[in-house]
């Protein structure tokens, strides 16, 4: 059975030319880029290009790259390593830190824990597609907000944010803007400049890279507290010894993801789109998340009368590979908050499914899963207490 995997959002699948240049660093040059020697100067060389690939993709400094485990580290650590510098706030009255309801757990739980440690979180409202209010966000800024953390574009429903102008409306105040972009970098161009951004995660296994490696950017002159203490690695921001094949990996990436993003943003964007149209067509069916600010990948769809375990088991007897929610909580077999923060009820959220293109997917593979789907649905539908045509 021809297998079609449409869960880019969880991971992909790595480059042959990123899997190529990392070999070499597990066994020929396996030096610690620490080490002053011969051996260690290789590993060295290879670390400062990859720090270059990074920096180019998001418009900044070489120095301004930090490299991390993954996404989550990197989430963490600006938002912790930002917290634990602004600790006497706690003592203070109103939000210190402010983001959104539909975050990934990566920053939610981050909140979360801050929250137990006495700071203030704000988390604001979403519209119906998935857009922060601005407004909102304007009224809970007060003297004592040290951080913003909004995501650039959300993992389930795909929406993108208007981030440029929450950067400038956080910026007017003289606060920090950290934004998480694993889902975006790539398939939106970024300027962290442009965009205001004082710090980003980004992690490599979304963009064709290896697992277990990802980056922090940050801002030149900005202060963070390190959240794991060390032999001072990444100039005392992340210590650890550094993964050597992981950041190859990682840079060759973004290097690829660089000559080819334009083009594969459109021939997904082109797919997608198909997919929508054709699955749209099934009776009672509807797109979550915003119509045209959404990555052009990400395909959310909700079907009445349907349960999205059932829907995603199913697909995957056929072969087609999706999601229910992120691959985090996908487990959890909670109503997903992001789809609750939309005004979803609980029903109409397990009723829906996501769909996530990666650019190895052809148009055969969308005929076929929009061929298939209806078939899928209309025999769920027969079985289920739900529908009731
Ligand atoms: C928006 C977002 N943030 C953070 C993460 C976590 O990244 P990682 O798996 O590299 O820790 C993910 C992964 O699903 C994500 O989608």
């Amino acid at each position: 059975m021809k297998r079609i995997f449409l869960d880019h959002a969880s991971t992909t699948k790595i480059d042959n030319e990123v899997l190529n240049a990392m070999l070499p660093y597990f066994s020929q040059y396996y030096g610690n880029p620490s080490s002053i020697h011969a051996f260690g100067r290789e590993a060295q060389e290879a670390v400062d290009d990859s720090r270059s690939h990074v920096s180019s993709l998001l418009g900044c400094r070489d120095d301004e790259i930090f490299f991390t485990a993954g996404g989550t580290e990197s989430d963490n650590l600006a938002i912790k390593g930002i917290a634990y510098l602004n600790k006497e706030k706690r003592k203070t009255k109103g939000p210190h830190i402010i983001t959104s309801a539909i975050e990934h757990p990566g920053v939610l739980e981050v909140c979360r824990h801050l929250e137990t440690q006495g700071f203030k979180v704000k988390y604001l409202p979403v519209d119906t597609n998935g857009i922060v209010d601005l407004d909102s966000l304007r009224v809970s800024i007060s003297n004592n907000t040290f951080l913003v953390s909004i995501m650039f574009a959300n993992n389930e429903i795909g929406t993108i944010q208007p981030t440029e102008e929450i950067g400038k409306i956080v910026h007017e105040h003289g606060i920090l803007f950290h934004t998480d972009a694993v889902q975006a970098v790539t398939k939106v161009p970024i300027d962290v400049r442009k965009h205001h951004i004082d710090l980003l995660a980004l992690s490599s296994h979304k963009i064709y890279g290896p697992k277990g490696i990802g980056a922090l950017y940050i801002r030149n002159g900005i202060k963070v507290q390190p959240i794991f203490h060390g032999g001072g690695h990444e100039k005392g921001i992340r210590s650890s010894t550094l993964n050597v094949p992981g950041i190859v990996g990682l840079g060759k990436a973004c290097e690829l993801a660089k000559k080819r993003m334009t083009k594969d943003m459109i021939v997904m964007e082109t797919l997608r789109n198909l997919l929508i149209k054709n699955i749209l067509e099934i009776e009672e069916s509807y797109l979550n998340g915003h119509p045209e600010k959404r990555l052009v990948n990400n395909a959310h769809i909700r079907f009445t009368g349907i349960e999205g375990e059932s829907l995603l088991l199913s697909l995957d007897e056929k072969g087609i590979a999706t999601s229910t929610g992120s691959a985090c909580s996908s487990q959890k077999l909670q109503a997903s908050h992001v789809l609750l923060a939309i005004g979803l009820d609980p029903v109409q959220a397990h009723g829906s499914i996501r769909m996530s293109l990666g650019r190895e997917n052809t148009r055969e593979e969308i005929m076929y899963v929009s061929k298939v789907m209806p078939q899928i649905i209309e025999k769920l539908r027969q079985m289920s207490p739900l529908w009731n045509r």
